[in-house]
Parts: C-alpha cells; structure tokens; sequence
C-alpha cells in the first residue's frame, strides 16, 4: 500500500458517519463562519504574492453570532445570483452553509461517502466522493467554478501541490481559489491542534513518549507544514496569479467537555487540558488564508 492511499484510507475512516453530529457542534460552527467570514471578506485588491499580517484575534464565543446568517463587509466578489462554488474537503458542509446567502450555488467534493451524503442532507447542495488526485468527477464533467473554497481539509491530504492542481480545472478563466488551513509557523498550528483535539488533550511537550505516541497514532491521518511560503509556491505552481495570503487568522473557542468529546471523538482523561473557570476546553487555531487567481488565458 503506498503511502497516499495510507492517509486516504485513515481519511474515509476518520471520517464516517459518526463524526457528523461534531460539525453541529457551536465551537465547530463558530470556526466555519470564523474562516468563512475571511474568505467572503478578503481584498482581491492585495498585490501579488503580497503576505498581509491581518492579526486578527477572534474570541468566537464573545464575537461571532453562530445562529445569524450574516457576515459584515462581504467583498463585491460574491454575488447571490450567479457565484457559484466547488468546496473541496467540504465535511458535512458548515462552510457552504456560511457562504449561502451570499452565492448561487456550491458543489462539494470529499473523500468520505458519508460526508458528502451529510453536506446534501444539510446544505440541499449536490456533492461527490472521490479521490481528486485521481479519480474523475463525472456530474463535473465540463463544469467550471467562480470559486473554489477549501477550508481545513489541506492539513487532510498527502500532496497538496498535486490537489491544487487538480483544481484549477475546475476554475472558471479569472476564478479565485481560497484556502484556509492551520499556518505551522502559528504556535496554535496543525501539531498543536492534532495533540488537543485528537490526542485526548494532550499538549503533552514534557511527555516526549507520549507525544510521540500520540503523533504516531494521528500520523496517518494528518500532514504539517504548511505555512505563508509554501502556499504562495503552491498556487504559483498552479499556475495562479494575483496570490495573497492573510497570515494570524487565529480564533479561539470554547467548547464543553461533553462538546469536546463530540469534536474530538475521545473520552479520554481531560484533566490536562487548558480549561476557563467554568470548566470549558481553551481551543486556539493558529489560521491562514491563501487566494489566488486563475489568468484569463
Ligand atoms: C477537518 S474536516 C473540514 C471540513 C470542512 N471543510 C469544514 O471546514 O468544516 C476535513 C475534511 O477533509 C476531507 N478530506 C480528507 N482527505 C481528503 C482528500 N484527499 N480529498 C478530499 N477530501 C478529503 C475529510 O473527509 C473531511 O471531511
């Protein structure tokens, strides 16, 4: 078995369909209209290759309202009669449904069956499971996007220079890709976030043995190392123009125990966990967006 379809396999697993109640989860849907607020908001007016630090620290309990629909200062780029988006890695859908008063249509693609069978169900939007890096995708046949969004589904996926290629197909002529994804050079980047969410709590530094132990076990699900520098090469390599990236997206959050262990999928012994007076689990991501633009020609 080679390597990609090692982290393939332990995607489909990781993600089935007992994992659809977490994207219900408030901290979960406060991420998504975190992240997709950036995206519906980004200034397509940025120089080339320009690495704008935005510094935007977002305590999303106390500042994002989950149940309204709205996003403030939505770029003239979306337009609710014609935009129409593919949302790669799209889970059970918490991202198209941010940005759906604000497009026309969006269409997901992931590699998990039941994640795609969940964001139909949620958003009433079509969807596809497929391996992107190698399989078709038939419905898509001949069909491009003014969009495409990806959100936390790059840290997912063994090559994703390969994946962004693959995408720009389905990018109209002068369409925008947005990528949001942990930055590893944020201290709450994609190690730090797999040791909290998925390794029972534990930001274990002084428990080297444990730290790796937990790694080990996550490894085959996740990769690390995307930051400012190599999303820039990534796009560029693509073929895009116009690339931007907003660096320090973090947002925090707090979930209950009981919350935490429906994001996480563990019940595991949280007694470590950074925690507030009221007992909640501290839950930082250290984020960054990467847009970019396909020529004309
Ligand atoms: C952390 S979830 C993010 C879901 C959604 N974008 C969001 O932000 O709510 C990662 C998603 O990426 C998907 N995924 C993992 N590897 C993938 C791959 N190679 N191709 C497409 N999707 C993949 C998973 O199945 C999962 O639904």
């Amino acid at each position: 078995m080679t390597g990609r379809s090692n982290i393939e396999d332990a995607n489909r697993k990781l993600y089935n369909k007992d994992r659809v109640e977490s994207f219900n989860v408030k901290a979960n849907r406060l991420v998504a209209k975190f992240m997709t607020s950036c995206v519906l908001q980004y200034d397509h007016s940025k120089s080339s290759k320009q690495v704008v630090d935005r510094q935007l620290f977002v305590d999303a309990e106390k500042e994002l309202d989950v149940d309204s629909p709205e996003v403030a200062n939505v770029s003239s780029f979306w337009d609710p009669k014609s935009t129409t988006v593919l949302d790669f890695g799209c889970g059970a859908g918490n991202i198209s449904l941010v940005l759906k008063p604000y497009i026309h249509k969006a269409f997901g693609v992931d590699i998990s069956e039941d994640m795609i069978d969940a964001y139909s169900q949620r958003t009433g939007f079509d969807g596809y499971a497929c391996n992107i890096a190698e399989d078709p995708i038939p419905p898509l046949e001949g069909v491009q996007f003014d969009a495409v969004v990806t959100t936390l589904a790059f840290h997912h996926v063994e090559d994703y220079q390969l994946v962004t290629h693959k995408l720009v197909k389905y990018l109209k002529p002068g369409g925008r890709l947005f990528v949001v994804d942990f930055d590893s050079t944020n201290k709450y980047g994609s190690l730090e976030h797999c040791l909290l969410i998925h390794g029972l709590g534990h930001s274990d530094h002084d428990d080297k043995n444990r730290r790796k132990e937990v790694l080990d076990q996550l490894g085959t699900a996740h990769t690390h190392g995307f930051g400012p520098e190599i999303a820039i090469r990534t796009l560029e390599n693509a073929g895009f123009t116009n690339i931007g990236v907003d660096s320090h997206l973090d947002v925090r959050v707090w979930p209950t125990v009981e919350e935490f262990q429906t994001m996480s999928g563990q019940t595991g012994d949280f007694a470590r966990f950074p925690r507030d007076a009221a007992g909640r689990c501290e839950l930082s991501h250290g984020l960054l967006l990467v847009a970019g633009q396909k020529p004309l020609s």
